[in-house]
C-alpha cells in the first residue's frame, strides 16, 4: 500500500518528547494504514536533551536550541510539541503561523487566556490540523466503552465517573519540580496537568458540565528543591468536580477528579458509566479488563469481566492474547493524528480523532469555574 510520508519535527524533548519519538521505531506493528511518520528534526532549550533522539534516531538530521529555526526548515510538515504550560501560547501560535500541522500537549495553554489566544490563530489557519494529545480512550477497553456510548447501550445514564490518579507526591521528599509551580504549570495545578485527559471522552459524548462545584486540595505545602532547601509548593494537589450534565435526552452527575496523591495509584485512568439498561468500566489499574453489567428489568445484577484482546483504533501485527500498554496507546492515538491529516476526518479509517482544540477549550472553560467555585464556595454555571 501506498503511504503518505508525513516528516515530524519534535519541541521539548523531556519525557513526553523521547516516549512518543521511541513510538515511531515501533510504526511497523500498524498494519492496513496508508500513512508514515518520521521523526526528521529535533529542538530542545537545553542541549543535552537531544544527544538520545541523535542516538536512537538516524531520521533526525537538524536539531537546534531554537524552536524558531526549526519552524523555518520546510521539509517539515507537523510538529509534535511537548514544553511546559507557560510556553504553550507562544510556541504553539508560532508553530500554527508556520503552517505546520501540530499535536499538542495538554493543556494547550497555561490558562484560559493562553487558551484562547491559542484557538484565536488556530481559527485563523484553518488549512493547519491541530490537535490536542490524550491518549488513554486508545486502550482496548476505553475504546469498547467508547463504541458502547455511540451505540446509546445505556438506556438512561444514572451517573459517570471519571479520573485520573497518581501517587508519587505522597512522598513529601520528592524534589519539586515545573509542574509544582504556578509560574510554570499554572494555577489550574492538577488540573491543567490531568484533567483533559479525564474530559477528552464525556466531552467527545456530548457530556459538556452545566455547572461544577469544585473540592481542591492541597496536601503538602512544600517540597525540597535540588540543594535541599524547602520552597513552597503551590499548585493543587487534588481536585475533585462535581458536575451536572444535560443533554438533549439525559441528565445526570458526572464526577471528575484529577488527583496528584491517591495513595498507591500509578497513571490510573478510568471512566466509569452506570446506567438503567447497562453499565461499564474501564481502568488503566488493571488494562486488559474490561467490565460490564447489561441489565434487563427484573433481571439479575451480575458485573461481566472481561480480559479484552487487544484491539484498538487502528490494527497491529499484536496477538489479540497479549497485553495493551501506554506505549502502544501513543501508538494508536499518533496513527489517528497521521489519518486525520492524510485522510481527513470525515475518511479516517475509524472514528475516535484525537482531542480537538474545542475540546481542549471546553476543559479549560471548566477548570476555570472550579478554581472560581473553590474561592467563592458556591456552584458554577457554565455557559
Ligand atoms: N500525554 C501525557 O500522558 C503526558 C504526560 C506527561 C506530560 N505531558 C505534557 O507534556 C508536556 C511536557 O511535559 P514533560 O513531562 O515532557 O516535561 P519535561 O520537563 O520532561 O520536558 C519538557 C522539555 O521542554 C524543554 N523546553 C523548555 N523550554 C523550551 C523551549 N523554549 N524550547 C524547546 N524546548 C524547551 C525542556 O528542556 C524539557 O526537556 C506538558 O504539556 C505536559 O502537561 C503529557
Amino acid at each position: 500500500m501506498a503511504k503518505q510520508k508525513i516528516r515530524f519535527g519534535i519541541i521539548g524533548c523531556g519525557l513526553m518528547g523521547r516516549e512518543f519519538a521511541s513510538v515511531v521505531s515501533r510504526w511497523c506493528h500498524l498494519t492496513g494504514v496508508d500513512f508514515q511518520p518520521s521523526i526528521v528534526a529535533v529542538c530542545d532549550s537545553n542541549e543535552d536533551m537531544m544527544n538520545w533522539f541523535e542516538e536512537h534516531l538516524p531520521s533526525v538530521t537538524f536539531k537546534t536550541n531554537d524552536y524558531k529555526e526549526l519552524l523555518e526548515q520546510n521539509d517539515i510538515d507537523a510538529i509534535y510539541c511537548a514544553v511546559p504550560h507557560h510556553l504553550h501560547e507562544q510556541i504553539y501560535t508560532d508553530i500554527v503561523r508556520a503552517g505546520k500541522h501540530l499535536l499538542g500537549e495538554k493543556p494547550f495553554g497555561i490558562d484560559q487566556k493562553a487558551n484562547e489566544a491559542i484557538l484565536k490563530v488556530i481559527d485563523e489557519h484553518p488549512d493547519v490540523i491541530v490537535r490536542c494529545s490524550s491518549e488513554f480512550p486508545f486502550f482496548p477497553g476505553a475504546y469498547q466503552l467508547g463504541q458502547w456510548i455511540r451505540e446509546n447501550k445505556f438506556g438512561k445514564i444514572i451517573e459517570v465517573e471519571a479520573g485520573f490518579w497518581h501517587s508519587s507526591d505522597l512522598n513529601p521528599k520528592k524534589e519539586i519540580n515545573w509542574k509544582r509551580m504556578v509560574a510554570t504549570n499554572g494555577e489550574y495545578g492538577c488540573m491543567g496537568d490531568l484533567g483533559m485527559h479525564v474530559l477528552h471522552m464525556p466531552l467527545r459524548f456530548g457530556w459538556k458540565p452545566q455547572s461544577v462545584y469544585s473540592l481542591l486540595t492541597q496536601v503538602v505545602d512544600e517540597r525540597p528543591e535540588g540543594k535541599g532547601q524547602m520552597v513552597p509548593c503551590e499548585t493543587w494537589d487534588n481536585a475533585i468536580l462535581s458536575c451536572d450534565v444535560k443533554t438533549e435526552d439525559q441528565h445526570f452527575p458526572m464526577i471528575l477528579s484529577t488527583k496528584r496523591i491517591a495513595p498507591g495509584h500509578a497513571n490510573t485512568w478510568f471512566l466509569r458509566v452506570n446506567g438503567t439498561e447497562f453499565s461499564a468500566e474501564f481502568s488503566t489499574k488493571n488494562p486488559k479488563q474490561l467490565a460490564a453489567l447489561p441489565y434487563e428489568v427484573g433481571g439479575p445484577q451480575a458485573w461481566h469481566i472481561q480480559d479484552v484482546p487487544y484491539t484498538s483504533a487502528y490494527q497491529t501485527i499484536t496477538g489479540g492474547i497479549f497485553e495493551f500498554g501506554f506505549s502502544d496507546s501513543i501508538l494508536q492515538m499518533w496513527a489517528a493524528f497521521c489519518d486525520e491529516i492524510t485522510n481527513g476526518r470525515e475518511n479516517m479509517q475509524q472514528p475516535f480523532y484525537c482531542a480537538d482544540p474545542q475540546e481542549a477549550k471546553e476543559s479549560h472553560q471548566l477548570f476555570t469555574a472550579a478554581l472560581k467555585s473553590q474561592k467563592t464556595g458556591n456552584t458554577i454555571t457554565l455557559t
